[in-house]
């Protein structure tokens, strides 16, 4: 055979691939061939989505409306500060009105939910140092559920009320703390309260920072707890302290750390370092 005559067979073996007029294969294979693997795949893909639809249907049946399925379970829960800078810093000038301003709209807009009158309308005056249970019976939904009063005025020096400026015209500044909300914890036993403690972080020569804390010692009350979630416990206000800065040494970084301290939140681990507790720099200058 000479190689143009092979050319044209190879080719003309091509064309008959793609399509044999003499047993009518379309690719090597028959029309009932074909139809039977179009056939096959499509009782294929149709029981996929079949097995997807009925998987999600389970899952959704499985999910609560109230409690969500995953739920971080962390043994010291996390700790933030108002207001929030950059950074976790709190750098201002007593003399320059500007450059602390922000933080006092920061915590002006913050408190606003937590006005008596605002507290009144939407929450319970609960009794102090226990739990406030409201649980559901089996089945039966126990929602909404109320929510403890947290009343500015609680917050004294730091509310904002009688000093509009949070301290921060006189060097003295407030800054709020929170601890994250965590479904369900019981942050304390035997009517004793968590309570927040903070200090200059020691590096170096210790500058002077004295802490007033309100409410007084510092305590988030057993009543707010446990947190039921946003769907449940509608008008929930998340407590506070507020940490007030006194005789602050001037013009110098510092560092300041507080902790949660509790009788059944674990102390922090070597693990994570940051749990239960909130690090942030605090510099007032004053030229
Ligand atoms: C909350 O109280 C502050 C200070 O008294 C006041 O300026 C603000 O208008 C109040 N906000 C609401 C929503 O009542
Ligand atoms: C909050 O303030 C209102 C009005 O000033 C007062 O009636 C209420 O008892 C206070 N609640 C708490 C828990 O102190
Ligand atoms: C939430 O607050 C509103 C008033 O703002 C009140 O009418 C409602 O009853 C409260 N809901 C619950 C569950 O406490
Ligand atoms: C603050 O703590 C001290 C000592 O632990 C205690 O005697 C006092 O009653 C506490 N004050 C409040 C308001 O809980
Ligand atoms: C702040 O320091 C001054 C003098 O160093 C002292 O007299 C005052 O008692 C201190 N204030 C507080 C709240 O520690």
């Amino acid at each position: 055979m000479s190689s143009k005559q092979e050319e044209k067979k190879e080719s003309g073996g091509w064309k008959e691939f793609f399509w044999n007029p003499r047993t009518h294969e379309l690719l090597g294979r028959t029309a009932s061939s074909w139809g039977l693997i179009i056939l096959f795949y499509v009782i294929f893909y149709t029981f996929l989505a079949g097995m997807f639809c009925l998987t999600m249907y389970v899952m959704l049946l499985t999910l609560d409306d109230y409690t969500p399925t995953w739920q971080d379970r962390l043994s010291t829960p996390g700790l933030m500060i108002r207001p929030k800078g950059e950074d976790l810093e709190i750098v201002y000038n007593i003399k320059n009105t500007e450059s602390w301003d922000q933080y006092v709209q920061a915590l002006n807009a913050f408190l606003t939910p937590y006005n008596n009158s605002q507290q009144v309308l939407n929450n319970d005056a609960c009794a102090p140092n226990q739990y406030y249970f409201q649980e559901d019976s089996g089945n039966v939904r126990n929602n909404p559920k109320r929510a403890c009063q947290f009343n500015r005025t609680m917050l004294e020096e730091c509310s904002g009320l009688a000093d509009p400026t949070y301290g921060y015209g006189s060097g003295e500044p407030c800054v709020l703390i929170k601890l994250n909300r965590v479904i369900g914890m019981l942050p304390g036993k035997d009517g004793q309260s968590p309570y927040i403690t903070c200090g200059a972080k020691k590096e170096g020569s210790v500058p002077l920072v004295d802490v007033s804390y309100f409410p007084p010692n510092g305590t988030f009350d057993l009543m707010y707890y446990p947190y039921y979630g946003q769907r449940a416990q509608v008008n929930y206000t998340q407590p506070l302290v507020a940490v007030k800065f006194v005789n602050v040494t001037l013009n110098t970084d510092v560092n300041i750390e507080c902790k949660i301290n509790s009788n059944t939140i674990t102390e922090f681990s070597e693990r994570d370092k940051f749990a239960g507790r909130v690090s942030f720099k605090l510099r007032i200058n004053s030229d």
